[in-house]
Parts: structure tokens; sequence; C-alpha cells
């Protein structure tokens, strides 16, 4: 069983704080990009797969015939009777009642929306083209629509945003009563109009702001299980805890990252050269060589394959991880010294970050690298 992820890297226009691989939507474009996305999925027809998470860029800025079309061929190309859970992600400004129908009748069955940010100032801050009430719309018509599985990202940590500000941000987004929160500190990012504008962040606000969001979030019905993720009970990403889990999932589609027998790789950043290099696409074996597709490929030998499932798995702050798989010296001893400094904590033979070191968890993880 694997996850499939699908890249669809277009937006209407970029955010200024975003470095994901994604360009603006061209129809003409994004037509060949759906017909050449379904061309790569054929090559693994015949994978049993488990979750599907369509993610971008902005998967809603299809058009409904291109959304179709996808998931119409994704169903003839796969059995998806063992799928557990299939995400799409949806921007507030282009969601239609139109567009979630066709999601529903092909089995969408969780949504993952970018809120952002519940003032209006913030969101053109940071170059959103939606408004809040836009969002308001699109989360109303998803909910009447019977989505019951929905989660909604956030940005904090701004320049000048206080304490109090992302209180009340996140209090506000609280009551849409989501299944999931990813609550993520902004991040300046080279190539983007934030870096290029000299806008910095402060680690120091960030950390307040985080502690925050923990102190607000601790006595409600949400699970802080990764990281930059709260869950209602049984509403965790199946999908996204599979990549902490270190399992397998195939990439399909231009910028997007896969993991399959041991291999990582990324294909081409570039939709056109995507498109020209998918047309020489012949068998449907996923084991037929597919790395001319790649601008990545790395093998994942025994040793980084447990320092990988060491560094993911400990992102999953309720699931641990087997202190069985620390058995190589290296990392037994780094286990040793994080336990005696009690950034890491053991219970019944699982290792996991201790909840007052959460914030710093970046660094905690990379000793094992
Ligand atoms: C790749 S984006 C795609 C989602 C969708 N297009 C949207 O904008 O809502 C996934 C999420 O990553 C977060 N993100 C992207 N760049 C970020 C940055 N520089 N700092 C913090 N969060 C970021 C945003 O919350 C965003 O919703
Ligand atoms: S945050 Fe989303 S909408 Fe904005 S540029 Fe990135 S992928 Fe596109």
């Amino acid at each position: 069983m694997t996850g499939l992820y699908i890249h669809i890297p277009f937006c209407r226009q970029k955010c200024f704080y975003c470095d994901f691989f994604s360009q603006k939507y061209d129809t003409d474009l994004a037509d060949k990009y759906i017909d050449t996305l379904i061309k790569h999925a054929k090559q693994f027809e015949n994978e049993e797969i488990n979750s599907i998470y369509i993610g971008g860029g902005t998967p809603s800025v299809l058009s409904s015939n291109q959304m179709q079309e996808l998931l119409q061929s994704l169903n003839n190309a796969f059995n998806l009777s063992e799928v557990k859970e299939f995400t799409f992600e949806l921007n507030p400004e282009s969601v239609s009642k139109k567009k979630l129908l066709i999601l529903k009748e092909f089995g969408v069955n969780r949504l993952s929306m970018g809120l952002q940010s519940v003032e209006d100032k913030t969101l053109k801050y940071l170059g959103r083209i939606h408004d809040f009430k836009t969002f308001c719309a699109a989360y109303d018509t998803a909910r009447n629509e019977g989505f019951d599985n929905i989660s909604l990202d956030l940005i904090y940590g701004l320049p000048n945003q206080t304490v109090d500000d992302w209180e009340s941000v996140l209090k506000k987004a609280l009551l849409f009563n989501s299944e999931q929160l990813s609550l993520y500190p902004l991040s300046i990012e080279k190539n983007t109009p934030f870096y290029e504008n000299g806008i910095v962040t402060d680690d120091k606000l960030q950390r307040a702001l985080y502690e925050k969001t923990v102190e607000v979030l601790e006595h409600s019905e949400y699970v802080h299980y990764e990281v930059s993720n709260w869950a209602k009970k049984c509403k965790e990403a199946f999908h996204n805890t599979n990549y902490w889990r270190n399992l397998e999932y195939i990439g399909l589609g231009a910028g997007a990252a896969g993991y399959l027998e041991r291999r990582r790789y990324k294909n081409v950043e570039d939709i056109e050269k995507y498109i020209e290099l998918c047309s020489l696409l012949q068998s449907t074996n996923r084991r037929s060589n597919l790395s001319f597709l790649n601008i990545e490929d790395e093998y994942i030998d025994n040793n980084l394959y447990k320092t990988e499932t060491i560094m993911l798995g400990l992102r999953l702050l309720n699931e641990g991880i087997d202190i069985n798989c620390f058995n190589n010296p290296k990392h037994h001893t780094i286990l040793l010294e994080c336990l005696k400094n009690k950034t890491l904590q053991e219970q019944t033979g699982k290792i996991k970050i201790a909840k007052e070191y959460v914030f710093i968890s970046n660094q905690i993880i990379s000793k094992f690298m």
C-alpha cells in the first residue's frame, strides 16, 4: 500500500512569503499538464493506493472540467477501493459549489483550506487574494456539501504581530470547529518578495506565539500530534502521518517529491519540461526507469534510512518512535544525551520530544543527522 501525492503547480497569484513550486495559472497549459499527469499516473496503475493528497500550488484553481478529467482518470487508472483518505487543497477564492460536488463525486473526503489569517489587513500583507468574508463563504459551502473533515492552514509570527493579536486570530479560527489546524510560524524563504524586501522574523516573538497556541489549545478538543499540527481525535491526517512514519509514496507532477523502493526523488521543477519529458513515457510499470523525470534521485541506504526514520518520527509528538530504532552507536549516544538533558523522553519503549522542547524540535531532530 502506498500514498499518492499529486502536485498542481498553478496559483492565481504568488503570495509574498511562498517559495513552493508554482506559477501563474494558464488554462491551456493546465490542460496539457492534466493530460501529462494522467500519462504519468498510468505508470503506476497496478499500485495499491491507500491515501491521495492533491496539493500545490493551488489545486482548486483548476476549472471544474479539468478537475473532473483528472479525478475521473485517477479512478480509471487505480483501484481506489482501499483509499482511506483523499485530500484536496482549496484556496478560498477558487472554491465553488460545482467544484465541491465534483470532489465529492470522486471520493475526496478531506479538504485542506488556506485560511492563513482572519484579518483582512494581514491577508493583504501576506499577498493573499482572498478576504475573510470569501473564506467564510467557501467554508460554509464545503460544510453544506457534506465535507466533514476540513483542515485549516494559518501562519503566525509575522513582524509586529503581538501575542494578543495572534490569540484573537486563533480564537476566531477555532470558531470554525474544523477537524484540524495546521499552524505554521512564518519563515522567510529566498526568492520571495518578503526576502527581497528584507522582512525578518523574530525567534523570541515566534516562541511566545507558539506558547500561546499551546496554552489556548491545551484545553480544547484538539490534540497536538505533530510539531505544526493539531487535530481532533481520530482526525489526524493519515497521508501526512505516513510521511512521518517514513513510508512510501508516489509523487506525480512537476516539482513533486516521491519515495519508492528506498529512492527519494523529485520531479523536474519546470512545467513545460515535465510535459516534454513525460511525452517519452511508454511502459506501464513503476520499476521502469523514470529517473529521466527527476532533478533529485537519492538511494537511501540502511544508515540513512535509520537516520530519516528517527528524524521524521520524532515529529509525531504522541506516537514517537520505537527505542529500537536508535541501535546505531551514534544515534544511541545522542539519544542518551537527549534523555539526560530531558529534551527527549521515553515512555513504554517509545521516544518522544518532551512537551516543553517542541518549539526547538528542529534543533533536537537535526542532532541525529
Ligand atoms: C504550499 S501551501 C499550499 C496551500 C494553498 N495553496 C494555500 O495557499 O492555501 C501550504 C501551506 O504552507 C504554508 N506556508 C507556505 N509558505 C510558508 C512560509 N514561508 N512560512 C510559513 N508557512 C508557509 C501556508 O500556510 C500554506 O497554506
Ligand atoms: S501559499 Fe498557496 S496560493 Fe500562495 S503562492 Fe504558495 S501555493 Fe500559491
